[in-house]
């Protein structure tokens, strides 16, 4: 993969979880973005799995030679999208993805890319969620700590519904600014 004349560019695969996705101002917005970058490929997990029946070889050969992975969703209750888990669960296997002589995912980046629809402010010991919103994040932490995995400081969107056009077009470029980045990181 290259980029005109330049030097070839790193895969950056995105696996792109919004079970309504005619619904979503946001991530759909962020999903056209990534489509939209040299070197980035996007999997629309919804899309590809609607009865969830993952192909878990053709999975691991997408992801085999990123040198990038992005989980791009929305929050739901807490966590990632149920088809999201289900990749987790049957594409990251041991043997390949984690423990004695797995290798496949060392060294990759890994960036999660999420919106919450509360607020920043409801993401507080005193407030609605009872945590600020990084005591959401062990277990993305871990999977890519598990993985071997490099972890890159999440993009968050809180207060989705209500953020100004202006601030999700700043978010939306950000992330495509990123994207091109890591292709070429
Ligand atoms: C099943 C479900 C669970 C949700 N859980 C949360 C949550 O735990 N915290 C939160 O802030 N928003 C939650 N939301 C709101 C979504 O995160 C929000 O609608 C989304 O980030 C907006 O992005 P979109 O415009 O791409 O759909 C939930 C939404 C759904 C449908």
């Amino acid at each position: 993969m290259t980029a005109g004349a330049g030097a070839p560019l790193r895969k950056v695969l995105v696996i792109f979880a919004h079970a309504a996705p005619q619904r979503s101002r946001v991530n759909r917005r962020l999903a056209q973005a990534a489509r939209s970058v040299p070197g980035v490929e996007l999997v629309d997990l919804y899309e590809t799995y609607p009865d969830f029946y993952i192909d878990v070889a053709a999975e691991q050969d997408n992801l085999a030679d990123a040198a990038a992975l992005v989980f791009l969703h929305p929050i739901q209750w807490y966590g990632m999208p149920s088809l999201l888990k289900e990749w987790v669960d049957t594409v990251l296997v041991p043997g390949w993805a984690y423990g004695a002589g797995a290798e496949a995912l060392r060294g990759k980046h890994f960036w999660l890319v999420a919106s919450t629809g509360s607020p920043a402010e409801a993401y507080a010991p005193d407030a609605a969620h009872g945590h600020h919103f990084d005591a959401f994040l062990p277990p993305y932490r871990q999977i890519a700590a598990l993985c071997g995995m490099e972890w890159i400081a999440p993009h968050i969107l809180h207060g989705a519904h209500q953020s100004s056009e202006e601030t999700l077009g700043a978010h939306v470029d950000a992330f495509a600014a990123r994207l091109s980045a890591l292709t070429a990181a």
